[in-house]
Formats: C-alpha cells, sequence, structure tokens
C-alpha cells in the first residue's frame, strides 16, 4: 500500500533537510521502545527529532493497518459514510487520512493527542491539503485521555489506532467506556499484530460487546474468539518503503508487511457477514487452503479444490484478510 500523494508529499517535506545519521538513530531508538512495549512514564515521542523518525518509519506502516482496517468496516457496511470523527492517541493525524481516504465525504474531526510535538507535526503535515478541503476540517487538542475528559459531541467514526498500548493498563477500560459513549456509529480500535497487541483486542472486544456494542470486522461474530494461544489473531498490511524509509532503517527491501490486529465495532449491526480468512492462503495446483474465521463462531482450514466451482475461485482470489 502507498501513501495518498499528497501525504507523501507532506512527509517528504517535512523530512527534507534531516540528516540521515540522526533519522536512522532515532528510529532505531523508536523502534527499540514500540518492540518492547517500554512504559516509563514518558511518551515515546518525545522530541522533533523523534516525530520525524515516526514520520519515516512508522507512519507509512500504521497507515497501511489502519486503511486496510478500514477497508474491512466499509466492505461490511457499505451504507456507512461517517461525517464526523474522534481521533484519540492521533499522533501525526495518520488515521484521519486513512479515514479521509476511505470515506472521502468525512466533515470534521477531532484530534486528541497528548505530545504537543506530535499535534504540532500533524497540523503541519495537513495544512496544505486543509487549505485546498482535501481532507476534513480537523481541530487539534493537546490532552492526555487517561485523565481529560473527552467532551464532545458523539461522532459517527471514533478511532484508536496503535494507541491502546500505551495507555496505561489501569486506565484503558474507563477509556473505551468513555470511547464508546463519545462514539455515535462506529468505534474501530488498531493494535500491533503481536500475540499481546491482540490480547489487548479481545479484552477491548468483550468489553465493548457487555456494553451492547455489535462487532463488524474482523470477526463475523460475536462469541469468544476461537483461536487458542500461542495462535492468535492478526493481519498483514504490505507497506511500500521510500528510498529514505529504506536508508534509514538499513533495509534492503523496497516494502514490508506491517502485522496488526483490529476490531470494529458498532451501534448498528451488519447482516451477513462472510468468514474471513485469517491466515495466509496456501496454494497448491488446483487447491488451495484457507484458515478461516466463520459466522458460526468456530475457526479453522478449509479446503478447496478446483472441483468446488465458484466457490474455489472466489478462494484462490482471496487473501488474508478477505471476507468470503
Ligand atoms: C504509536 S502512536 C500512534 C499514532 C497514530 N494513531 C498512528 O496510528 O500513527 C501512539 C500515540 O498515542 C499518543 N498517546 C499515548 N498516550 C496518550 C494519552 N494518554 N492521551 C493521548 N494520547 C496519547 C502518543 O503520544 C502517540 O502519538
Amino acid at each position: 500500500m502507498e501513501l495518498p500523494p499528497l501525504l507523501r508529499q507532506a512527509v517528504d517535506r517535512a523530512l527534507s533537510g534531516t540528516a540521515l545519521a540522526d533519522l536512522a538513530a532515532s528510529a532505531a531508538a523508536l523502534s527499540q521502545r514500540y518492540r518492547d512495549e517500554r512504559r516509563d512514564g514518558r511518551l515515546h515521542v518525545a522530541n522533533e527529532q523523534d516525530a520525524l523518525a515516526y514520520l519515516a518509519v512508522r507512519l507509512p506502516a500504521t497507515y497501511a493497518a489502519v486503511r486496510a482496517s478500514f477497508a474491512a468496516l466499509a466492505q461490511a457496511r457499505p451504507n456507512f459514510a461517517p461525517k464526523t470523527a474522534l481521533d484519540i492517541g492521533a499522533g501525526p493525524g495518520t488515521a484521519l487520512w486513512a479515514a479521509a481516504d476511505c470515506w472521502p465525504a468525512l466533515e470534521d474531526a477531532l484530534l486528541v493527542e497528548a505530545s504537543p510535538i506530535f499535534r504540532a507535526c500533524g497540523e503541519r503535515l495537513a495544512a496544505e491539503a486543509q487549505q485546498s478541503d482535501l481532507v476534513p476540517r480537523m481541530t487539534w487538542r493537546t490532552a492526555d485521555v487517561g485523565v481529560d475528559a473527552i467532551d464532545c459531541a458523539p461522532c459517527d467514526l471514533v478511532i484508536l489506532a496503535y494507541a491502546l498500548n500505551e495507555l496505561d493498563a489501569k486506565v484503558r477500560q474507563s477509556v473505551l467506556t468513555r470511547l464508546w459513549r463519545a462514539t455515535a456509529d462506529t468505534l474501530v480500535i488498531v493494535e500491533p499484530g503481536t500475540p499481546a497487541g491482540w490480547q489487548r483486542i479481545l479484552a477491548a472486544r468483550r468489553q465493548l460487546i457487555a456494553a451492547g456494542a455489535h462487532v463488524i470486522a474482523p470477526c463475523p461474530h460475536a462469541d469468544e474468539c476461537p483461536l487458542v494461544p500461542p495462535d492468535w489473531c492478526h493481519f498483514a498490511a504490505r507497506v511500500a518503503r521510500s528510498r529514505l524509509h529504506r536508508q534509514a532503517k538499513g533495509a534492503e527491501v523496497p516494502w514490508e508487511d506491517e502485522k496488526f490486529s483490529y476490531v470494529a465495532v458498532s451501534r448498528v449491526s451488519a447482516l451477513g457477514l462472510g468468514a474471513r480468512v485469517i491466515a495466509r492462503p496456501r496454494k497448491a495446483s488446483g487447491r488451495v487452503t484457507l484458515k478461516l474465521c466463520r459466522p458460526d463462531g468456530s475457526a479453522g482450514d478449509q479446503l478447496f479444490s478446483r472441483r468446488d466451482g465458484a466457490p474455489f475461485k472466489r478462494a484462490w482470489r482471496s487473501d488474508w484478510g478477505a471476507s468470503l
């Protein structure tokens, strides 16, 4: 997945003139903090250099994961057309760019971010696109969602992308309760596609179902998740790496696979959800095996062979994350 051209240009502009060695050092330190899920009382993005490193090496990946989650939601609810959005832990506004790409009629967004440096970076990224009305009207607020009230009218779309893991475990439930209250229609939570990220998604899913939410994606049911550790539910989005992205990471390959877990829940149910492909399809001549999460709440492998006709063709064309 590529970034939309306007976002790509804004990121390139922000990064121009940055010394590669500094960027690579900050990117390595930032990635290590994310890998360790370090919670030491300081925000991961603490200074301008961290913010630039995030733009270079993390924003393309979180954009791809969030955009793929939105695509699954849009497929399950084709009539969903949000006008208002609330993005919590917005960082540089990544998820809002993905939302604007998925739902161009989006009009107004409130972005809440704890780091003033990240907020300023996000405001600069969107400035030009805002002048030409190419992204929704964005209002930013610097606030700590663990402590500060989210006092806004309920929004059609509420997003918590790659931020649940940065909240203190003690405040997660209360933040989710408040986010659900702030949701007029649909709430999407995206996390890194690690076993720990999946556990946080599972806990959020349980809490929101208990609060009356309907699950829209990725699960085609609201039963307990049928997967058992060490297995976990996650997906992968292929991200195109720019030259600077490759250089900052010391990587050769022009792409990377961002693993992510997510859940989209709504006040409105989606009818007729199909089975979800929850692993990379395994293909052989005339046969494909899909690992499926099914509407009856079960999960497991299903073999499709050429003699199955149309279902085989559909299965052959489907990819990890698709809905059959
Ligand atoms: C990994 S970044 C994700 C940024 C963006 N959502 C994305 O997907 O690219 C997590 C963001 O959550 C913010 N954050 C962490 N704790 C927060 C809190 N208590 N209140 C508000 N924002 C918070 C961080 O400052 C950071 O910008």
